[in-house]
């Protein structure tokens, strides 16, 4: 992908290549010395000190700001600076970029600090002023995290961040302790806002549009990568129902890639009530807890993580139902994260795949599973067999059959 360093100047640098080992998390060493009561005052200063002491101290900063990264990304999106420096074709300098988003003019060192702490995250680059030019200013230009935030980009993820980061979705997770000290609530979610996730945007039109929005952007990414590189697993499908398929984004580019596939979305009254079809695409209301329609194959994209296991029994029973009728011998795609326990690592791909589990459990009560615990799901509702296919980046397609 295009790295935005088109342009005069030189040696642009990315600020994640700094080093960042004086702030990040090493593997922690287990506090423990013979002999040492660690709970002592004396011990705690046996135990750690000076260096020791203060590499805490900085892991503890560092994990307090950790939000200043979300919401930094979030001001640069509702600024539209990705936008901004893609329209201006080169790399952008200060000047130019606070002069194109109609900011303060006086705020300008203010857009530097933004943009230099969202340059070391790797989201622009940063070229510096060419010796030999009559340019003076350091210029920004855009790397493969900040085009997938474009507005024009059909892949466009800024939907998906501007919905997370949603006072809405930000709130709950103030709650996160005086849920677990209560005894009613299903989710933090629940005790921010008195209502069930579902139940919210249900009531809440404008929070609901904001949320379908996040994941239809989702879904156009996604469905590029299954329609181009692996349109195969839809071969020989003549009726597929997307199951909690929102406002249909994934059914629509399946049925435009396959014009003979009859297709159908399948949601709650206020995701599909509205929504209007074509020749081969329809939408039909109802709840996957009582019955699902009829179909060759079912799709349940990042719908089995939003709940409990019990849940998801319950719905797998009723997506067996929906394939084997008539006789027929289906199958059922979910579009999910497996999580592997050998990804164990310090790395951003495995704090990716916690935050998806917390945030999980925090708004609508559901959790990521491993291999095994799928596959205990599948055995429970009566399947016969799966196949893990491991092509969608974190999250895999998996297969299932009667
Ligand atoms: C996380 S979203 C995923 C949407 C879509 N599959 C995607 O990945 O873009 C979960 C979907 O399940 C739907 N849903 C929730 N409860 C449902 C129920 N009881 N019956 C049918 N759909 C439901 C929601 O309305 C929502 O559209």
């Amino acid at each position: 992908m295009h790295q935005g360093s088109r342009g005069s100047r030189k040696n642009p640098r990315t600020m994640t290549d700094l080093d960042k080992s004086s702030i990040q998390t090493e593997n922690p060493q287990p506090f423990e010395q013979e002999g040492i009561d660690i709970l002592s005052k004396k011990g705690i200063e046996m135990a750690m000190k000076g260096e020791e002491l203060l590499k805490a101290q900085a892991h503890i900063w560092n994990h307090i700001f950790n939000f200043i990264n979300s919401m930094a990304l979030k001001c640069a999106v509702q600024l539209r600076i990705p936008d901004a420096i893609s329209h201006h074709g080169q790399p952008m300098t200060l000047p130019q970029l606070v002069s194109s988003l109609q900011v303060d003019p006086q705020k300008s060192q203010h857009i530097h600090r933004l943009m230099r702490i969202l340059a070391y995250a790797g989201f622009f680059l940063i070229h510096e002023p060419s010796k030999e030019g009559d340019d003076q200013e350091v210029a920004y230009s855009l790397t493969n995290s900040s085009l997938l935030l474009l507005e024009h980009n059909p892949f466009t993820l800024s939907p998906f961040l501007l919905s997370m980061l949603d006072p809405v979705l930000v709130d709950p997770w103030k709650f996160i302790s005086t849920w677990l000290r209560n005894d009613c609530d299903r989710t933090p979610f629940e005790t921010a806002h008195g209502k069930q996730f579902w139940e919210h945007m249900g009531g809440k039109p404008k929070d609901g549009m904001v949320f379908n929005a996040a994941m239809a952007s989702d879904s156009r990414l996604v469905t590029s990568v299954l329609l181009g590189k692996h349109k195969s697993v839809f071969e020989g499908v003549e009726l597929l129902v997307d199951v909690g398929g929102g406002t249909g984004t994934v059914a629509q580019a399946i049925a435009e890639a396959f014009p003979q596939m009859q297709c159908v979305v399948f949601d709650l009254p206020q995701v599909v009530g509205d929504l209007k079809g074509s020749h081969n695409l329809t939408f039909a209301e109802g709840d996957m807890f009582q019955q699902i329609p009829p179909a060759d194959a079912l799709l349940l994209k990042w719908i089995l993580h939003d709940w409990s296991d019990e849940e998801c029994v319950e719905i797998l029973k009723r997506c067996k139902e929906a394939i084997t009728s008539n006789g027929k011998k289906g199958k059922v795609m979910i579009i999910d994260l497996v999580v592997r326990d050998e990804d164990n690592k310090n790395d951003m791909l495995t704090e990716t795949r916690l935050f998806w589990d917390e945030l999980m459990m925090m708004t609508v009560g559901g959790r990521e599973r491993n291999e095994k615990e799928w596959a205990e799901l599948f055995y429970k509702a009566g399947f016969g067999g799966y196949t893990i296919f491991p092509i969608l980046g974190l999250r895999s397609l998996i297969e299932i059959y009667p």
